[in-house]
């Protein structure tokens, strides 16, 4: 144990393309399927990590607000009884991410959250054990322990199932611009929808045999350096994903009427010859997948109807790191 030693990482988000929807052990959080994303810049938690002695239980900051979290105290435990250690610990987390509007803010608040407290508890992981980790707090989380493109390989236990790098630095010229539509927290928590789709969806062995597919192809296009499909699938996938939230019992909806208006500019734009896609994740906002070429003018196009605020545009992210 790093005894009063205060540990610091930053982790980035990161946005599938290839999207985890369902999990096939709920306490392990290992998945239904493997999944593929891409790291962002932009976004990113900052968390610190000190053990202490003198405390009675751990104390938890986001964004300067004491926080009272089962799941992250939940967390702690994992990490407390991989150390071997009892004492509980201060964590100060710094969120650049709107929480838990679908910008995915669990995935680099638990990949940072992995990395500050396993160092500061005196363990030395790797980053495939890193990815395990992180896996325990949040599936996305997995993955952002990698930058530029990264997988979750499913697996089928703890040891078997971890993230891994596909493609960093990334080669292929590819951004994203994120819409910021509510930054509000979302009704139905992706752990909550997700089981709802596995338990009731009839479609969900199809989402299982597609998005084995779908992660092929993309993996394929990333080799390729084939904007277009990977693009392509990226979207159709994430459809597929939000079709199993309206064909489960009871359905619910993640996107909301603004979505809807993204969705129809991104075809607007493509008729006008402007190569761009979308994807959702759980929550409202829409991830517009594109190149530099046409950011310009895909953000002229955003700001007649939203606040360029609200418009983020990033590349690809960098792995975990320690500040
Ligand atoms: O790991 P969670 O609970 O943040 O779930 C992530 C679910 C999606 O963002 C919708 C898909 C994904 O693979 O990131």
């Amino acid at each position: 144990i790093n005894h009063g030693k205060k540990i610091t990482a930053r982790a980035h988000t990161n946005i599938a393309l290839v999207k985890y929807w369902g999990k096939e052990n709920e306490s392990l959080i290992i998945p239904k399927n493997s999944s593929l994303s891409l790291t962002l810049d932009e976004f990113y938690t900052d968390t610190s990590v000190v053990f202490n002695g003198d405390l009675h239980e751990d104390e938890f900051t986001i964004n300067n607000h004491s926080v009272n979290d089962d799941r992250l105290v939940d967390f702690m435990n994992v990490v407390r009884k991989k150390a071997n250690i009892s004492e509980f610990a201060q964590v100060q987390s710094t969120n650049h991410v709107p929480t838990s509007a679908g910008l995915a803010s669990s995935a680099s608040a638990y990949a940072a959250l992995a990395a500050a407290a396993s160092k500061a508890a005196g363990l030395n992981l790797n980053d495939k054990e890193l990815s395990k980790l992180a896996r325990r707090g949040s599936g996305s989380a997995t993955r952002s322990i990698f930058g530029g493109f990264a997988a979750w390989n499913k697996g089928n236990d703890d040891d078997s199932s971890y993230g891994y790098s596909i493609q960093d630095p990334v080669k292929m010229d590819i951004k994203m611009i994120a819409i910021i539509l509510n930054g509000s927290p979302k009704k139905i928590s992706s752990r909550k929808g997700m089981k709802i789709s596995v338990e009731t969806s009839p479609y969900y062995d199809s989402w299982i045999k597609q998005t084995n597919h779908d992660f092929s192809v993309v993996k394929q296009a990333i080799e390729d350096n084939d904007f277009t499909t990977l693009g392509k699938t990226a979207e159709l996938n994430a459809m597929r994903m939000h079709s199993l939230t309206l064909s489960s019992n009871p359905s619910y909806l993640y996107l909301n009427e603004d979505s809807l208006r993204v969705i129809e500019m991104v075809k607007a734009l493509r008729d006008n010859g402007i190569e761009c896609y979308y994807t959702m994740d759980a929550g409202p906002n829409v991830k517009i997948i594109c190149q530099n070429k046409n950011v310009k003018n895909i953000v002229n196009k955003l700001e007649q109807y939203f606040a360029s605020d609200k418009i983020k545009v990033s590349g690809p992210g960098e792995k975990i790191k320690y500040l």
